[in-house]
């Protein structure tokens, strides 16, 4: 282990966070005196109101799927007993229940929510397919936009981002999310939380935005939804917490509670979390809902053994909207009355809704315009960033022989499998507003592409594939046809919400189909459309090209027209590893190196028989039609200061003939710490478009933001030592360089060196016999220095039973 010099650095981090802190202060006076301004009026407002009222502000219901309210939420307005509602939508209807609210004797306006996760009615492509781009600013445009429609369409608040970190593709829900990594979910989470709310999100074109789930969703035992997690306080705070922290440093208006439970403890009534956290350490004095029912879920936990104590809990621990159950209203009076529940905390928890809909300027602005949705809800602008959005999530997972893009004077094709019809699946789920009649697909946005091309399509079976009944068609138009669009993979319905699968292959028959189309010989391209990793291998290995398309919204099909016959060029890498089977689950690129890393001569190194420990495709990578060159890296130092910076600069050039983007990736590895350190952890990417034959230098910085980790008493710290520094188009590959943390720098040298004033360990005071090296012990220092490891293979004798 390192010798540390912890004063020294535990004030370089004292330093650097208040003056982040005192920046921030600086440039928020005109908030804090806005805010001033509305707690003055909260305080008179709350004094004004009984305890039936206050706790209807706490109560959230349901509205209908197509967006109606429902004729109880109305009776409750006016009595002044509901807080809020979720899915009601659409000017005028909200406008209606407003109405009913303002004509409650405290005439406090009702809050309008909805789960606007990629888009409201315009569609951009999924969550996880829209990760894929690693094209912040995008993100940021498009969850702009679908703020906009919303807000037009009377929605105040969304329930978006999920910044949940998932490493479980069996998990149904990766597609709402940024994938596997902590670093792009953080940049993805603040991204989409400023698309969201902008600066201010009281104005007519902005909604509140929400982080969710808190916390460890992700993490769901066995890939099963809503299951269990076991996750220790570090993999919180180094790998599921950072997302939300981003979600707040973007001015986050709320949080959603996790169904799951934590080390004992539901995430809805988990004070640890929603407390010593979010409240104490992070200071958040936004809004916390419950998710759907979460509060009645505490008596199936096995935690409350009756509604009135799910209602304690919840609110004690600091869930302040109950969503869809109805135990505060039901229970809180009497809660009160027993001593179990305080008038502070439901106070408290009021002041926070009231805070928030002061915060959206609702009081002053409670009706939303229905000209105004007429003219922003699905314009073609939108529309126009939803067909590049799409194009930039897909990733070029394979391209034989440039068997893609197709020849634009191909005289026949034939589009192969249901998905490439089938309007609904192209808005994937959690589609908001989307209306399946609005989408493009394949089909159509080829045969819009080429009017006077020979179309031929066949799906062969439906997405669930159970039958081949409709393979020979298929066979026939591929066979009839110079070139097959073989479109393939999920439909909405198999992943996202409680769409877990044991099994990550195709659905159904689907690869005897791919299969069947191969054995004609012909030339074909699959496209894959689906919400999570697949477990390919079989395609990977035989079909001549795969493009990645997600579930890619609204304009999927114009998009992926565009991609195949090579107007776009494909630039997006995987957010999330596909692994080769599910045995190798979780699988994900940052692991730790483990005392026996793998090596495939030693059997007692860590891996498996059967498979390669590597994945089918890496966290990172993606194709493209033209191809990039790495060079010349750079790193301004080779030694620095805990408190220092290292500067790291790249060419990145465009060999290929075609113009295209790529995404270059920086990668840090901290050598030996006091805490294990993962293989590579992601430090920086930036995505660059280049012309052919252009060249562009990428520059990064690395701080102590970035080189620090959470130390044995979970403190940010950066500790002296090696850091090697990878920059590549993969996490599994790319140019590698060093640097040194050191406490004293040295002129010349790039070799470790004594701190002047580090502490010299004191003598034991009893002593220590010295150890008796025998030649043996020789063998294994020696190769331990070589890390050959060939010590362990050389073991004679070694036999189990
Ligand atoms: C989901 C949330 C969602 C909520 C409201 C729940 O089932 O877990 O993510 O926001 O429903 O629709």
């Amino acid at each position: 282990m390192k010798k540390i010099n912890f004063v020294c650095i535990v004030l370089i981090f004292a330093l650097w966070f208040s003056t982040l802190e005192s920046l921030a202060q600086g440039s928020n006076r005109s908030v804090t005196a806005k805010n001033v301004e509305i707690e003055r009026k909260i305080n008179a407002l709350l004094a004004r109101m009984a305890l039936a009222e206050k706790l209807g502000q706490l109560q959230q219901l349901d509205g209908e799927a197509n967006g109606n309210y429902r004729p109880e939420h109305l009776e409750l307005a006016r009595k002044g007993l509901l807080g809020s509602t979720l899915n009601v939508r659409g000017a005028k209807r909200v406008n209606e229940l407003q109405k009913a609210a303002l004509e409650s004797r405290l005439k406090i306006p009702m809050l309008y929510s909805f789960d606007v996760i990629h888009g409201y009615r315009t569609m951009f492509p999924v969550p996880l397919g829209e990760s894929a781009s690693w094209d912040t600013a995008l993100m940021e445009r498009t969850a702009a936009i679908a703020a906009a429609e919303a807000r037009a369409a009377g929605v105040h608040w969304t329930f978006a981002p999920m910044v949940d970190i998932a490493r479980d593709p069996r998990w149904g829900r990766v597609i709402e999310g940024a994938g596997e990594d902590t670093y792009l979910g953080s940049q993805i989470a603040y991204a989409r939380v400023r698309g969201f709310q902008g600066s201010d999100y009281s104005q007519n074109n902005r909604v509140m935005a929400t982080a969710k789930h808190w916390v460890g969703y992700g993490a769901a035992e066995a890939g099963r939804d809503y299951n269990t997690t076991d996750l220790s306080e570090r993999a919180l705070r180094e790998i599921y917490f950072p997302p939300f922290k981003a979600a707040i440093d973007a001015g986050v208006g709320s949080f959603m509670t996790a169904f799951n439970d934590l080390d004992g403890v539901p995430a809805t009534a988990n004070p640890f979390v929603l407390k010593d956290v979010l409240r104490g350490e992070w200071k958040f004095d936004g809004l916390v809902v419950s998710d759907y029912t979460a509060v009645m879920e505490l008596m199936f936990h096995g935690l409350a053994k009756d509604e009135a104590d799910a209602a304690q809990y919840a609110l004690n621990a600091g869930t302040d909207v109950e969503m869809v159950s109805r135990f505060y209203n039901k229970h809180g009076a009497d809660l009160v009355k027993q001593r179990k529940l305080s008038m502070a905390t439901i106070d408290e928890a009021v002041r926070r809704i009231l805070r928030i809909k002061y915060r959206l300027g609702l009081f002053e602005k409670p009706f939303a315009d229905e000209n105004l949705e007429k003219a922003e809800v699905f314009k073609q602008a939108n529309r126009d960033v939803a067909k590049l959005a799409a194009e930039k999530s897909f990733v070029l997972l394979k391209n034989q022989n440039q068997t893609l893009p197709i020849n634009k004077n191909t005289k026949e094709i034939a589009v192969i499998g249901a998905l490439a019809d089938s309007k609904i699946d192209m808005n994937g789920n959690w589609a908001g507003d989307g209306r399946a009649e609005d989408a493009v697909t394949v089909l159509d946005g080829l045969k819009r592409k080429f009017p006077k091309m020979k179309i031929r399509f066949e799906p062969g079976c439906d997405a669930k594939c159970e039958t081949d009944a409709g393979f020979e068609k298929a066979v026939d138009a591929a066979k009839d046809s110079d070139f097959t669009v073989l479109v393939v993979g999920e439909s909405i319905e198999m992943s996202a919400e409680a769409s877990s699968r044991s099994n990550i292959d195709l659905p159904g028959k689907q690869l005897d189909l791919v299969k069947r189309i191969h054995q004609t010989g012909k030339p074909y391209a699959v496209v894959l459309m689906n919400g999570r990793p697949l477990t390919i291998n079989w395609l990977a290995e035989n079909a001549p090209a795969i493009l990645e398309t997600w579930f890619a919204g609204t304009m999927a099909g114009h998009a992926i027209a565009d991609t195949l016959f090579g107007d776009a060029n494909p630039g997006g890498k995987l957010p999330i590893t596909f692994p080769r089977s599910v045995g190798q689950i979780p699988i994900y690129y940052n692991q730790k190196n483990t005392g026996r890393p793998v090596k495939e001569s030693e059997k007692y190194t860590s891996k498996y028989l059967d498979i390669p420990n590597t994945p089918l495709y890496p966290f990172g990578y993606g194709l493209s039609y033209t191809q990039f060159r790495l060079s010349n890296l750079q790193l301004d130092k080779t030694q620095i200061l805990p408190s220092g910076n290292v500067k790291v600069s790249v060419e990145i050039e465009n060999t290929g003939k075609l113009a295209g983007d790529e995404v270059v990736q920086l990668y840090i590895h901290d050598v030996a710490a006091s805490v294990t350190r993962p293989v590579k952890e992601l430090k920086g990417f930036r995505r660059v478009a280049l012309k052919a034959d252009e060249k562009q230098t990428v520059n990064f910085t690395l701080s102590p933001k970035e080189l620090s980790f959470l130390d044995r008493n979970l403190k940010p710290i950066v500790e002296p030592g090696e850091f090697q520094v990878f920059v590549g188009t993969s996490s599994d590959s790319g140019l590698q360089s060093d640097f040194e943390v050191v406490n004293t720098l040295t002129a010349k040298t790039n070799l470790p060196v004594q701190a002047k004033d580090e502490k010299i360990e004191d003598a034991p005071k009893t002593p220590v016999p010295a150890a008796q090296i025998e030649a043996a012990d020789d063998v294994f220092l020696e190769d331990l220095s070589k890390k050959t490891f060939q010590f362990f293979g050389n073991i004679p004798t070694r036999k189990r039973v």
